[in-house]
């Protein structure tokens, strides 16, 4: 146990002087100055369930056991606690826990089998402990509140011990480090254009964050919506804080080790994101804004005759009559049905923006029926909250409600008719021209907890997106929508992919978004992507290349530009460009069957997409600072080229052995090497022992039946497990087992592969065969024995692989020299 914890309280000091300076500072003499307010001593505590309610006679906090790793903490400064009602956290099942209550002379001990909760009696600092009694986070100071005169309530404060060589990850949506150590981030969802490196705050709130410390991770998920701050000893090294401007002090204690646990378990809490239609892990082109319908239809033959695969194409704002949702400029696009039945013929799915703003207009349905119908937002005297956004003068509606969410909802029946495949919210933050965003006194109807802005702003977007998703989703029927938001809070994955927003074309850009992407994806925001090129500003051939080529494996992979922008399709900066764009897009759709894997295994086991080394080898300290380097899923490591003529540039490699990806090379991992990097190529690594699952190249997802899989095989000395997920990849027939989740276990020796298949589900794919391509042999062989059959046709290829087919059914096989 930590000395610490039976320390008498260390600041009791700090909190008497704080009093005496308030009242030096008092002007009113004798009215009782608002003060921050500590805990006191634990006076008492009763159970109830898996709830313990601790109190010091006035204030109470309660801890509750949601499952062996996860304690959630509440406090109530005068006892009564808010009812319980959480955007980001859905109902669950609590799940049968075996917990304990203990007591000795200096503390009370809430105990599961893995995880101990200590509220220590005489200063109520509360902390947390393995079964090996090691301490993995502990308060500074009490929690504490401020009362907050002009609004009620209270201003929440958590501060905990900041260890000297502890780093921090998380918060989803930070322009900073990975490493958010030395730095303080404010959660208020913001319009950031252009935004800058360490800008703050940005577009999306996740108050969650995953601890470092002595290669021991464990999380804190403040669950608060209220304008947050979190400082990870910024203002004094050796105190992590968290705050809120109102609400529950309330958090989530989820306990590690490892960090990708702490993420795991994230997820259980605050959910995963759905199985996305297949086509939307594809490519996607995007312009603010391809118009008129001449323009879409050429971009989109632009990609069939350049032959660059590509599946979304997007309609921003300008496709609207007068920017009014729902509506068509029909000088633009005279017949959209027709229009959109032509693109989906070619493979193109098309995607449109719908922004929150609803234009004031008495003759547009929209407005009159949520004006009838009260829908939209209103200040705190009842006036409507008006604003200006692209549209003009606007109302928004309250997403809070779900009355409003079930209206909004169903409006997109007739873009669905259309044959719309995908929804873009934007603007959601929510943002409002010169105001920024709504004022504090906006009211909502929080599902019936009522509350201001101050409470809902940073869910407002989250609500729209989730209103989005679930209308399209009842519209669609069993079609899975493809939705993407800007603004969002914990639990937004379980309704959109989101992209990082207004960017800019710049190499420190592309840099940004890299960590952006590897830090939403830790934070249970898995599918995401930037604007690939940069939204504002002209990148050059070599930075929209090298930014095609990181977007390749970016989860979500959409090139978008803002209007004053030069053309900024893949074919726009000529040779050698366009055939490296090609290329990489093209490795794309060969890599679908491995990404979209990668997808169900999020979806399925809450594994995040991408995943920095950190969370891969957090016992390795120098690795705390790396942020370059990636993994997609666990097979494929990458690391982006992120400056203007680089011709290599060094590589860490998690231990083991990888291959380069495009040599074949073998290459050890545990260290830094130095990897070529011309202008064709980034470096990309697999893992050894990894079955890599590719699709042929199609110039979109469905253009070609699949006539057989190839399965390309890396030996390893060790055996490797991996997977491929396969299933209709449009309904959502999944949620009733009909798919297929294979799992392939590859061993090698000196002179014996084999490989074994077992499949779950009840999905049959409809090609026969898997091509294998076994890589790093280091034998020829003399024999392939599958299921007790000989094979003797295999080749060896001219890049010194091996190759046969056979039924995707089999069982095992033997591969001998
Ligand atoms: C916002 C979005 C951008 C979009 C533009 C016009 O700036 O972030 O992606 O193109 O609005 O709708």
């Amino acid at each position: 146990m930590d000395e610490n914890i039976l320390n008498p309280n260390p600041i009791g000091k700090i909190i008497e002087e704080e009093e005496e300076f308030h009242h030096l500072n008092n002007p009113v003499l004798g009215l009782k100055p608002i003060v921050k307010k500590y805990l006191g001593s634990v006076t008492d505590v009763k159970e109830a369930g898996n709830k313990f309610f601790f109190t010091d006679s006035e204030a109470r906090v309660e801890v509750t056991v949601v499952t062996d790793e996860i304690i959630r903490v509440r406090l109530a400064p005068h006892g009564v606690f808010l009812e319980e009602f959480s955007y980001a956290v859905p109902k669950h099942d609590q799940k049968a826990v075996v917990f304990s209550l203990h007591q000795d002379e200096n503390e009370y001990r809430v105990s599961t089998n893995t995880v101990n909760c200590h509220i220590r009696k005489i200063d109520f600092h509360i902390s947390f402990s393995d079964t090996q009694d090691h301490v993995t986070s502990q308060d500074s100071v009490p929690m504490h509140w401020e009362e907050n005169t002009q609004f009620g309530g209270y201003y929440v404060f958590g501060t905990k011990v900041c260890h000297h060589d502890e780093a921090f990850y998380g918060l989803g949506d930070k322009a900073s480090d990975l490493n958010l150590r030395g730095r303080r981030f404010k959660n208020w969802n913001t319009d950031a254009y252009s935004f800058g490196w360490n800008q703050d705050p940005l577009y999306r709130s996740i108050p969650f964050y995953i601890s470092l410390n002595e290669g021991i991770a464990h999380g804190i998920f403040f669950d608060n919506t209220f304008k947050a701050t979190f400082d990870f000893g910024a203002e004094d090294r050796t105190k992590t804080s968290f705050w809120a401007d109102g609400g529950e002090l309330q958090y989530y204690y989820i306990h590690g080790p490892h960090m990708m646990d702490v993420v795991k378990r994230y997820h259980l809490l605050t959910g995963t994101h759905p199985m996305p239609p297949l086509w939307a892990l594809g490519y996607h082109q995007c312009r603010w804004s391809y118009y008129p319908e001449t323009k879409v239809m050429s971009v989109a033959k632009g990609f069939r005759t350049n032959q660059i695969p590509c599946d979304g194409i997007y309609l921003d704002i300008d496709y609207m009559d007068g920017y009014r949702c729902f509506t068509w400029n029909r000088k633009y696009f005279p017949d959209p049905k027709k229009m959109i039945k032509e693109l989906a013929a070619d493979g193109f799915k098309t995607v449109v923006i719908i922004d929150p703003g609803i234009r004031v207009d008495d003759n547009y349905s929209v407005f009159k029926e949520g004006k009838e119908k009260r829908y939209f937002c209103r200040r705190c005297d009842d006036y409507f909250m008006e604003g200006h956004v692209w549209p003009g003068r606007c109302q928004f509606p309250d997403f809070t409600n779900p009355e409003v969410r079930e209206w909004w909802g169903g409006l997109f029946d007739e873009l669905v008719q259309l044959g719309v495949a995908g929804v873009w919210n934007d603007m959601n933050e929510p943002a409002v021209f010169g105001a920024g965003t709504f004022p504090d006194d906006v009211r909502h109807q929080y599902d019936g907890f009522r509350g201001s802005h101050r409470k809902a702003h940073n869910v407002y977007g989250m609500q729209m997106v989730r209103a989005t998703y679930e209308g399209l989703r009842k519209l669609m029927k069993n079609k899975r929508p493809f939705t993407i938001t800007r603004a969002g809070y914990s639990g937004l994955q379980r309704y959109a992919s989101v992209w990082t927003g207004d960017n800019v074309a710049s190499w420190e850009h592309l840099r940004l978004g890299n960590i952006q992407c590897q830090r939403l994806s830790m934070s249970g925001v898995p599918f995401c992507g930037t604007d690939i090129g940069g939204f504002s500003g002209e990148p050059d051939g070599e930075l929209f290349t090298r930014w095609i080529q990181f977007g390749a494996f970016s989860p979500f992979m959409r090139a978008h530009s803002a209007g004053d922008t030069k053309e900024r399709e893949p074919w726009s900066f000529g040779e050698p460009y366009t055939a490296i764009n090609r290329k990489f897009i093209e490795l794309r759709y060969r890599l679908l069957p491995y990404m979209y894997s990668t997808f169900w295994e999020h979806h399925r086991y809450g594994f995040p997409i991408l995943r920095p080394v950190v969370l891969q080898e957090q016992d390795v300290l120098t690795n705390q600072a790396r942020q370059d380097e990636f993994t997609y899923g666990d097979k494929i490591l990458v690391c982006p080229v992120m400056e203007p003529g680089q011709t290599s540039r060094p590589v860490y490699l998690p231990k083991g052995q990888w291959y380069n990806f495009w040599t074949n090379e073998i290459a050890q991992g545990g260290g830094e090497i130095m990897v070529p990097t011309p202008l064709e190529t980034i470096p990309v690594f697999i893992k050894a022992g990894a079955v890599l699952p590719e699709y042929p190249i199609m110039q979109y997802v469905g253009e070609k039946e699949i006539e057989e899989v190839k399965l390309n095989v890396y030996y390893a000395d060790h055996e490797v497990n991996s997977f491929l997920f396969e299933d209709y990849g449009e309904t959502f027939a999944y949620e009733q087992d009909i798919y297929l989740e294979k799992k392939f276990i590859v061993n090698g020796k000196n002179n014996l592969v084999t490989i074994e298949q077992t499949m779950e589900g009840l999905y049959t794919p409809r090609y026969e065969n898997y091509h294998f391509r076994l890589i790093g042999l280091p034998f020829a062989p003399t024999k392939i024995i599958v299921d007790g059959k000989t094979i003797t046709d295999f080749v060896l290829t001219e890049d010194k692989c091996y190759e046969f087919k056979f039924s995707k059914n089999f069982k095992h096989i033997e591969i001998l020299k």
